[in-house]
């Protein structure tokens, strides 16, 4: 199991572990050389360099032993008390055309969005709820819809997606821990609008690949603030758009910016948005990284809890996802593949998939399968999550006709 901690709390004999996760590599403040740490000596010259945190592999207690990291969440989110309500759902089928539609609509706004910013207009809000209507309403009918089309989302530059995304993430997590129908609209439009600062920041410094340097990151820092900035040039964006905008990167032990608030000064929304982006962030294939597998995500997340997130928090967050978020490959007992369709709150264990490989990744006739009835033909057992793009695997068709699948292409 991974934790986060403070270079203060490393000791020797600790392991830092090596992540795969570039989208952390860029900071200037994360030590991520992975190894053993030998000495006092060691971790002197790690602070005296000015790294602040790092991912550490925690020794295994009677607790944890034997699980594997993809493991743990599901052990965690088993032993919560009491689930939050979910309401009843619309099939997949019915729902994901509305939900691609719906998707589609708010990434046209969010390009509008970000268009009218850089031409020096102001925000338009009222049109921006708008087109979060359909996302909304089909969060409320069916969130896996939502959430898969998020996950194959490369429908445009990252910078478009990840804004929708990080929306339609939220929303689907504020409905899952009971939000109001008005809450929904101004969490989503906060997501649409987290990262809007950015584009008063050069694109040199956001598109960089490398590690960022700390003047690099100083400008980075400023983009909540000027998200802000922008935001409040128009006269109806709700204060708690503003809020979430400004606090989507300040962390629950107050290491965060750009105020370094600690815990419930964060307000919810600022909390909800921080996880929707890291798990985003994480999630998503850009040109120059690799996506992490939505499970292995979610349990570096959890590594997370105490430092970035608050630990229930995190919880209900991998809990509201699932474990094998729908949109993921999955190699079943039998060898076979299959792609999951529709989470299962009750036994995330156990989702509704849909076999569509044999085990030498030949397709076979798709096959619906809903590993929640026992009688379900083979006893079919979901083995571990695998990669999509390692196996060359394009889960795209699986959800959507080609005929309407949008231009894929990469700006960074
Ligand atoms: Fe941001």
């Amino acid at each position: 199991m991974i934790k986060k901690i403070s270079v203060d709390e490393l000791a020797p004999g600790m392991e830092i572990v090596q992540l795969s996760a570039d989208v952390w590599h860029q900071l200037p403040y994360l030590y991520a050389k992975p190894g053993i740490i030998k000495d006092e000596a060691e971790i002197r010259r790690i602070r005296a360099k000015g790294f602040l945190q790092t991912f550490i592999r925690l020794a295994p207690s009677p607790e944890n032993e034997g699980l594997s990291d993809e493991e743990r969440p599901e052990k965690l989110v088993n032993i919560r008390e009491g689930d939050p309500r979910r309401k009843p759902r619309k099939p997949f089928a019915q729902t994901i055309e509305n939900a691609r539609k719906a998707y589609t609509e708010a990434l046209a706004q969010t390009k509008r969005i970000i268009n009218d910013v850089k031409m020096g207009r102001q925000v338009d809000y009222i049109s921006s709820a708008a087109a979060l209507e359909g996302v909304i309403e089909t969060a409320m009918q069916n969130s896996d819809t939502i959430i898969c089309l998020s996950k194959l989302s490369r429908y445009d530059s990252y910078t478009y997606s990840h804004s929708i995304n990080v929306a339609a993430i939220s929303v689907v997590f504020g409905e899952y821990i009971g939000l109001s129908r008005a809450e929904l609209t101004t969490l989503g439009v906060a997501g649409m609008m987290h990262d809007l600062g950015k584009t008063a920041i050069s694109n040199r410094i956001i598109n960089k690949r490398g590690r960022l340097t700390r003047s690099e990151f100083e400008q980075i820092k400023k983009h909540p603030v000027y998200g802000l900035n922008i935001l409040q040039k128009s006269d109806d964006i709700p204060m708690s758009v503003l809020r979430a905008v400004e606090e989507h990167h300040e962390k629950y032990n107050g290491t965060g910016y750009p105020h370094g608030l600690t815990k419930d000064d964060i307000s919810v929304f600022g909390r909800i948005l921080s996880m929707a982006d890291v798990y985003d962030a994480l999630t998503s294939d850009r040109s120059y990284k690799h996506a992490i597998l939505p499970n292995k995500a979610l349990a570096i997340m959890y590594g997370m809890r105490d430092q970035d997130f608050c630990a229930r928090e995190v919880q209900m967050f991998i809990k509201c996802l699932g474990i094998f978020p729908s949109g993921s490959l999955v190699r079943l007992n039998t060898g076979d593949y299959g792609v999951v369709f529709e989470s299962n709150p009750e036994k995330p264990l156990l989702p509704k998939i849909k076999v569509i490989l044999d085990e030498d990744l030949h397709p076979i006739p798709a096959q619906l399968v809903d590993l929640a009835i026992p009688d379900n033909g083979n006893a079919l057992k979901i083995m571990e999550c695998a990669d999509p793009a390692q196996h060359k695997v394009n889960l795209r068709p699986y959800f959507i006709a080609h005929k309407d699948l949008p231009q894929q292409e990469e700006k960074g």
